[in-house]
Parts: structure tokens; C-alpha cells; sequence
């Protein structure tokens, strides 16, 4: 969306809710822009991804989809539809999909990311509609509707791509491209030893998505950025000054309404992360998975085998990375290896400082 645009109305949405084929009818072809359905377990570095993608001109954001993981689905699909209100796209269609892990309990993180998920932020109230649809029928009727042009972006415990697939087996082939903020390769994990959060929460979703879009007969492999790059977007408070600065803000004293969003969220995350990780500042693993989505010259790849523990007595949700070779299995997945952290972290900064900026003089 070209910033400074502001809400978009699109002929046939109803405002009180949506139903099936709301995206083949909002959309057409737009030459050029990445066509992407983000899911996302919103989260403060969701919320940031979600900035970005609706920040980015080169991103044409159809849907987005709801998973539980930071905090209950439920509280996702309101921190979405908020977020992406206070970014000025209220026509966005936000669905939920399935509430629960496929296989075991939910587990939450209020300790990363506030008891509701944003923070020490307030947003008011969503007034946007919640889809009818379940989130898998989105992703496939999505899918389905413009086979091999959409980008599919989880930012999330794989739930809801896992449903997806399971019902829809040809997704893989209809979908032009997967990306999956994900995983732990080379490096520890951050919620056990070994194991990724995403990964940590459904771990049998995960295990049915890189078997699934890993398939050696597929013409693309699913691309998977994990804690070994996504641990290097380190969003520190000059960051988050000079945003705010281009912005025509004050990070001390914030007027506009993103910026304020985005100071009072990020100070609970910088907290976890001086508490946590020993420095006082923030990773935003999900924003960066976003931007390799429309740039993936962000990150340097490698082909990898991958297997997703799910027996392990301290391992279990370990993405077992096939290094060596050893198992001389096909590989399933592209692992990004590095990546390019200072180009992302300028244009984190500058477009969602425009979109700040944009949108400073809109009642929220
Ligand atoms: C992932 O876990 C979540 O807490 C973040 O939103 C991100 O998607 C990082 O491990
Ligand atoms: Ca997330």
C-alpha cells in the first residue's frame, strides 16, 4: 500500500463480516507486489511484522490469519484486528482457525509478551469483523482462487498451515511460496535448550508442514528463518528513536499513535529481553521473516534435511538438522544461514516510521 493512502474501502466487503471468496473478489493480479497471507500469533513482534508488511508498497497483504502461541487465539485474532487498525487497514480480512495445538495442551508466554500480548500498550477496541471463515479454509480458497501467486508467511505455531494441508493436499502446489519464521538449526533454543517457541507449541504441526512442503517432487522449497538469524534484528532503543524521529515523534514523549504503540509495547519486550537474554533492547524474529518474504536476498539459504522432534524426553519440538548429510535424504527445507541484518533493520526503521508518520494525525 503506498503510505499516506490511508483506509481502504473495497467495493462488496460487508463491514460486518466476511464470507467465502471475500479475497478473489477484493484482489486482482497487482503486477510487481508480493501477494502474502501472513499467520501470526500477535505478539509484540508480530504486531511489528504486521507494520511492516502494511508499511511496505511491494506487499500486496491479502488476509491474515490467527494461531494461538503467544497468548489464545481468541486474544490474537483482537490484538490483530487492533493492530492492523491502527495501521489504517481495517478492510484487511482477519480469520481464526483452530484454537488448540493438534496434539497437546496450549501453552502461552505472558512473561515474553504481557498477559494480552502487546505489552504495556493499549489499543482500543477492534471494531473490524472477525472472518467467517476458519482460518484453513481461508488459506486454501485463497489459494485455490490464485494458484501459484500467493506467499504464505507463518509467524506462528504452525497450526493453522497444518490444518490447511491436511485438508487440502495439493496446497503445496497451489501456494507459490512458504516461509516459516521457525525453528533453532545451529543455534539454542529459546524456550527449551534445543527447541524454538513456534516449534515448542505444535510441534506435530510443524512436523506435518515440513513433510508436507517439503515434498523433493515440489518445485520450491519452503524457506525457514530460525533463531540463528532471526536473533540477529536486535531492535535496540536508538532504533526505536530514530523511528520515531523520522517520524516527526519523540520516543520520550510520544504523540502519534503508532508511535506510542510501539514505545509502550517494546518496553515490556525489552524488559524480557534484559531479564532473558542480557541486553536491554529486543530480537524481532518475526519482522525480519516478513521482509525476507518480499526480499529474499535478505537471507543466504541453505538445503537442508530437517525432521521435527516429537519423542524426545528434553527435545521435544528440536528442528533435527541434517548438517552432515548423513541421512542422505533429499532436503526439505531452505535454512537462511545468515543474514543481511543492518539493510533490514534501516528499512524496518524508515517504512514504519513513514507509516507513523502517515497515519500520526488519525484518530485511533
Ligand atoms: C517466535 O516466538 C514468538 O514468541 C515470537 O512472536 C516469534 O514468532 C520466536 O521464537
Ligand atoms: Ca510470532
Amino acid at each position: 500500500m503506498a503510505i499516506g493512502a490511508g483506509p481502504r474501502k473495497t467495493g462488496g466487503v460487508s463491514q460486518t463480516g466476511y464470507g467465502a471468496g471475500t479475497i478473489a473478489r477484493m484482489h486482482s493480479a497487482l503486477p510487481g507486489r508480493v501477494p502474502l497471507i501472513v499467520d501470526v500469533d500477535t505478539g509484540i513482534d508480530d504486531s511489528l511484522a504486521l507494520l511492516y508488511a502494511v508499511a511496505s508498497d511491494e506487499a500486496e497483504l491479502l488476509a491474515v490469519t490467527c494461531s494461538a502461541g503467544n497468548v489464545d487465539a481468541r486474544q490474537v485474532a483482537e490484538n490483530t484486528r487492533a493492530v492492523l487498525e491502527l495501521a489504517g487497514r481495517p478492510d484487511l480480512e482477519v480469520a481464526l482457525g483452530r484454537e488448540v495445538p493438534l496434539a497437546r495442551p496450549l501453552e502461552t508466554t505472558p512473561e515474553t509478551h504481557g498477559p494480552r500480548g502487546i505489552g504495556y500498550a493499549e489499543l482500543p477496541p477492534a471494531r473490524m469483523p472477525l472472518s467467517t471463515r476458519h482460518s484453513a479454509d481461508l488459506i486454501i480458497e485463497a489459494a485455490r482462487a490464485r494458484p501459484g501467486e500467493i506467499t504464505m508467511v507463518t509467524l506462528a505455531p504452525l497450526t493453522n498451515l497444518a490444518v490447511a494441508v491436511l485438508r487440502e493436499p495439493a496446497l503445496p502446489r497451489l501456494l507459490r511460496r512458504l516461509v516459516v519464521m521457525g525453528g533453532s538449526y545451529r543455534s539454542p533454543g529459546n524456550t527449551a535448550p534445543t527447541t524454538e517457541w513456534n516449534v515448542y507449541v505444535d510441534p506435530e504441526a510443524a512436523r506435518v508442514v515440513f513433510a508436507a512442503f517439503g515434498d523433493p517432487s515440489l518445485p520450491a522449497r519452503p524457506l525457514a528463518l530460525g533463531l540463528d538469524v532471526t536473533e540477529r534484528a536486535k531492535l535496540t532503543p536508538e532504533h526505536l528513536e530514530r523511528l520515531a524521529a523520522l517520524a516527526g515523534d519523540d520516543a520520550a514523549a510520544p504523540k502519534s499513535p503508532i508511535i506510542r504503540y510501539l514505545v509502550d509495547a517494546l518496553r515490556f519486550y525489552m524488559e524480557f529481553h534484559s531479564r532473558y537474554d542480557g541486553f536491554y533492547g529486543a530480537f524481532i524474529h518475526d519482522p525480519l521473516a516478513l521482509a525476507a518474504s518480499l526480499d529474499p536476498a535478505l537471507v543466504r539459504a541453505e538445503a537442508l534435511t530437517v525432521e521435527v522432534e516429537l519423542g524426545g524426553t528434553f527435545t521435544t519440538g528440536e528442528t533435527v538438522t541434517d548438517w552432515r548429510r548423513v541421512w542422505r535424504k533429499a532436503p526439505n527445507v531452505d535454512v537462511a544461514v545468515e543474514a543481511d541484518a543492518t539493510t533490514f533493520m534501516n528499512r524496518f526503521v524508515e517504512r514504519v516510521a513513514r507509516l507513523a508518520a502517515a497515519r500520526a494525525g488519525v484518530a485511533s
